[in-house]
């Protein structure tokens, strides 16, 4: 599909891009980012295979921060702000619908098709750029294009790993294609095909009611922090990596205030804060699956109870109850670990451990800000979420299942 950003240049005798069209691209590109963030959220749960959540979990941050770019520079410029006012219909729907592919081969298919069109319209607005007049942006887009090429040969990868192409997928892929050419491409500027694209049947997403894994992983219990103090170091770290691996499921929650907060009044930083936790979380999943496997042992179990739980709370209490309650609430483990390792000759648990109890300090304080935030002209305080929250868990609880425990 053609974007025309170079003709649109051509025909104005400009010889660059004005700041009305630049802030109306650069809203129109940060709005497809963080509709891929939304998508990614969402299929994060929703996937079956641990390694590629890991991967997937890369991309969303990678989108976030793009996302992140665009939007400070569109601070930057005059008339920026108020991107979701000025988002034509066309192009929300387009955003809107990318989550709904029919199945997780056609989700990557969408995807990559989507990282396509994004380098396709970095590449040419810095090129048709003024390398003076438009000289910011064209610094950032060709960052941001790097960053999406390098996504798309990743996302292609782990398409080659699927079964082979179906029908199912074509349909979904044309119907996104049909969906951008009714918006005129990414920047507005394409030929506009009038024609309403029709979903294909089988696509919706439909929001897992739990955290999916395939079958190498199982549902069990992790044992307490206390039982494996007195192990001797290799049994201790091989439970503490498991702990580790399990962190899949602060993720799984930041997921889901990740695609809760699509549409939610907050700054920018906000939600660069939020994916760089759910990120984090990621990663330390990622530190159990690696050290585990260092260790010869392969990651088979997760415990999504912390998860669970907190799925029937808001969007405010999730995050209160993960960042200024659990989080809290383990940190004084966090350097005894570091300590441990360290004292025991074990440099790479030790490095694990270290990282792990830095980032977790940040979100203590992303956490105590963004409560704050969403406190602001609140009459409740902290406390009171808090309350509310033990009243939430008391109803969890005592719909759980014979025999299973809250660790709260
Ligand atoms: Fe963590
Ligand atoms: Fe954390």
């Amino acid at each position: 599909m053609k974007e025309n950003v170079r003709e649109y240049v051509e025909e104005r005798l400009q010889g660059g891009v004005d700041i009305s069209k630049s802030v109306e691209l650069l809203r129109r590109y940060a709005y497809i980012e963080q509709s891929c963030v939304r998508a990614l959220a969402g299929w994060f749960l929703k996937i079956p295979d641990w390694e590629m959540k890991i991967e997937l979990g890369y991309h969303l941050y990678a989108h976030a921060e793009r996302l992140n770019e665009l939007g400070t520079r569109l601070e930057e410029l005059r008339g920026g702000r108020h991107r979701d006012a000025n988002i034509e219909p066309a192009l929300a729907r387009v955003g809107e619908e990318l989550i709904q592919a029919p199945d997780e081969r056609s989700f990557l298919s969408g995807l990559a098709w989507m990282l396509r069109n994004l380098a396709d319209v970095y590449r040419e607005h810095a090129e048709a750029g003024d390398s003076s007049a438009n000289a910011l942006e064209i610094r950032i887009l060709y960052r941001l294009l790097s960053d999406v090429e390098r996504e798309l040969e990743s996302v292609k990868k782990l398409l080659l790993l699927q079964s082979s192409p179906s029908e199912e997928e074509n349909r979904w892929t044309t119907y996104l294609q049909e969906l951008l050419q009714e918006a005129g491409c990414i920047g507005g500027l394409g030929t506009r095909i009038g024609r309403k694209a029709l979903r294909p049947e089988k696509a919706l997403f439909e929001w897992p009611a739990h955290m999916i894994f395939d079958d190498r992983i199982q549902h069990d219990d992790l044992g307490s922090y206390e039982s494996k103090l007195s192990l001797p170091l290799r049994e201790r770290s091989i439970g503490e990596f498991q702990v580790y691996f399990n962190e899949f499921y602060a993720a799984a929650l930041l997921a889901t205030i990740i695609f809760d907060s699509w549409k939610l009044d907050a700054p920018r930083q906000y939600f660069m804060d939020i994916a760089h936790h759910f990120w984090d979380e990621v990663r330390h999943a990622q530190f159990g699956a690696i050290r585990l496997r260092e260790l010869g042992v392969e990651p088979s179990k997760v415990n999504m109870v912390l998860f669970e739980q907190s799925q029937g709370m808001p969007l405010l209490h999730r995050l209160c109850y993960l960042t200024l309650g659990l989080e809290v609430y383990f940190m004084p483990r966090k350097s005894v670990r570091v300590r441990y390792y360290e004292q025991q000759g074990d440099p790479r648990s030790q490095l694990f451990a270290d990282v792990d109890w830095s980032d977790e300090s940040n979100h203590v304080r992303y956490g105590k800000h963004w409560v704050d935030y969403l406190l602001k002209d609140d009459a409740r305080s902290i406390e009171d979420v808090q309350e509310e929250i033990t009243k939430y868990m008391e109803t969890y609880a005592n719909n759980l299942p014979d025999g299973q425990k809250v660790p709260w």
